[in-house]
């Protein structure tokens, strides 16, 4: 059978946390990963570089095989993923999918909340696109949505510095901004892929009866739900059971790095993007 792998893609090493998910739910397929480590991070860009960037993976993916993209990444899927849909996708092979991870997300959030207040840590970018608090009203208008940015996380965990005392400050900081905006907050959202790497350090900033979710177990069962409806999608998947790796950057630094976010060891392969002027 034919290499169609589920693309996975991510500004850098975050959606490794969820593939790591996906995989563990769904063996059974082929993965083909993209992280864009060299414009890395996306979070401070501008809604046209996200774009225009993200666009550039996914057709890398989609040239490769892939004929259904996970944008792994929230500032992608807030700042990326209608544009892709509505403009690009039209254009297209009509069976290309591209799917993100705000809406799986936002469609159960309000399921753990009993105070209805919910707070979502996330990049500038996502925090900025409004995407959460809108995409959370059409499924629970009644939960409040409380945001809060967090600029400095991605950059320490890009840089291995998230288990160092000095992470603590600044994990700190935003919780205790976010919490302060309302105090019967139940339940924090990691809006962002790589947050999971900070769970135990949020977890000592936060009152023990909060929920933290982090996103991969939600978007791996949203993906299984996907492809239970679409099986003109599913059948078209490989199912080998591979895992390939494809960094934009350096290859030795993606394998050392990556394996704390995806959680076994990774061989990954140099990816060099064309770029759509
Ligand atoms: N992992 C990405 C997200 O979920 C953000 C990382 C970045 O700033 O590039 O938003």
């Amino acid at each position: 059978m034919d290499y169609r792998p589920i693309g996975i893609f991510d500004s850098g090493y975050g959606g490794l946390t969820v593939l790591r998910e996906v995989a563990a739910l769904l063996p059974e397929y082929d993965y083909l990963y993209l992280g864009d480590n060299a414009r890395s991070p996306y979070g401070t860009r501008s809604f046209a570089s996200v774009y225009t960037y993200t666009k550039e993976c996914v057709f890398e993916l989609f040239n490769k095989g892939c004929p259904l993209v996970i944008l792994a990444c929230n500032t992608a899927s807030a700042k990326a993923l209608r544009s892709i849909q509505q403009k690009d996708l039209p254009k297209m092979d009509p069976k290309l999918r591209v799917l993100g991870v705000i809406r799986p997300t936002a469609e159960v959030i309000g399921n753990y909340s009993s105070s209805r207040k919910v707070g979502v840590l996330g990049t500038s970018g996502t925090v900025v696109s409004e995407s959460y608090p809108m995409e959370i009203a059409k499924t629970f208008p009644s939960v409040k949505v409380h945001q809060q940015a967090c600029p400095m996380w991605v950059p320490l965990i890009e840089n291995d510095e998230h288990n160092g005392p000095g992470a603590d400050y600044f994990v700190k900081e935003y919780v205790d901004q976010l919490l302060e905006k309302d105090p019967e907050i139940d339940t924090i959202l990691l809006g962002c892929t790589h947050y999971p790497l900070l769970a135990d350090k949020i977890r000592k900033y936060v009152p023990d009866h909060v929920k933290i979710l982090s996103q991969g177990e939600i978007v791996a069962e949203s993906l299984k739900d996907y492809l239970h409806r679409h099986p003109e999608m599913e059948q078209t998947l490989s199912k080998g059971g591979s895992r390939r790796f494809l960094t934009t950057d350096d290859t030795s630094a993606f394998d050392a790095h990556g394996s704390t976010f995806f959680g076994s060891d990774i061989r990954s392969e140099h990816c060099v993007i064309d770029h759509l002027g």
